[in-house]
């Protein structure tokens, strides 16, 4: 019996650990702020912004004019293609695996990673809530729990090796590093400067708190 039980425990340790969609919200409700649970996927904390990143640009899914008539800009707007708890039956999941012209986002933006596609999936999975969360933790200044995932759902649609705008590649701690020291980032992240970052909306104040304290604590490689 205490075998049994140990090794459910070990596997249901291991699918949490490859982001397998299993766990449903623990905490389900309509347009509810929670604190943070590490296995939910919260609509305005990773969702929207991810949708706004990389699909809301001008003369793609934004508000004046969007292409096939198609604004990914609100939850509304999303939610028509989107079917609740049925990612592989919803268009925005589905186009993430389009090839060729159809890609989406369309070259030169690089394909989506599988951690922003699972984030998308495991959305739709929990019910495609329109929920948030909040837990600003800024005491801890990791570079690889806080930084590199703010980077990599914002930033590295636009700034990877293959694709690097403004000459800016931000694809691993020392790029980000060279990126504060040489290229002005804190006062484009602040919208100090002419090239407000990311250009299509500002990053939330606690992310904005967590990079400011990243900095201040002397950008470890953590
Ligand atoms: C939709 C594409 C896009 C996204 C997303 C994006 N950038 Fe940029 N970024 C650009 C472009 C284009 C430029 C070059 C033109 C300019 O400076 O406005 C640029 C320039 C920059 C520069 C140089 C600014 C300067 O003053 O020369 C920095 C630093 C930068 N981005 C950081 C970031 C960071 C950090 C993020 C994420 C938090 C981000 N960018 C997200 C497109 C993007």
């Amino acid at each position: 019996m205490k075998s049994l039980f140990t090794s459910a425990v070990a596997v249901l340790m291991l699918s949490a650990c490859t982001h397998d969609p299993i766990n449903p919200d623990p905490n389900p409700g309509p347009n509810l702020s929670h604190s943070c649970h590490p296995d939910t996927v919260y609509f305005a904390n990773e969702v929207l912004p991810l949708f706004t990143a990389n699909c809301a640009s001008s003369g793609c899914h934004g508000d004046s004019n969007p292409a096939d008539g198609l604004s990914l800009t609100t939850y509304d707007g999303i939610m028509d293609q989107v079917k609740a708890g049925d990612p592989m039956n919803s268009e925005v999941y589905e186009v993430l695996f389009e090839t060729g012209n159809k890609q989406m986002p369309p070259p030169p933006a690089a394909p989506l990673d599988s951690l922003l596609k699972w984030k998308i999936y495991t959305w739709i999975a929990q019910g495609a809530q329109n929920n948030s969360c909040s837990d600003c933790d800024t005491t801890s200044g990791s570079f690889s729990q806080t930084i590199l995932p703010i980077v990599q759902s914002q930033c590295q649609s636009c700034h990877s090796s293959g694709n690097a705008s403004g000459g800016v590649v931000l694809s691993d701690h020392a790029h980000v590093v060279a990126a504060v020291n040489n290229s002005g980032l804190v006062a484009a992240i602040h919208r100090m400067n002419n090239s407000p970052m990311p250009p299509a909306a500002s990053l939330s104040d606690c992310e904005l708190a967590q990079f400011d304290k990243w900095i201040a604590d002397g950008m470890p490689n953590n």
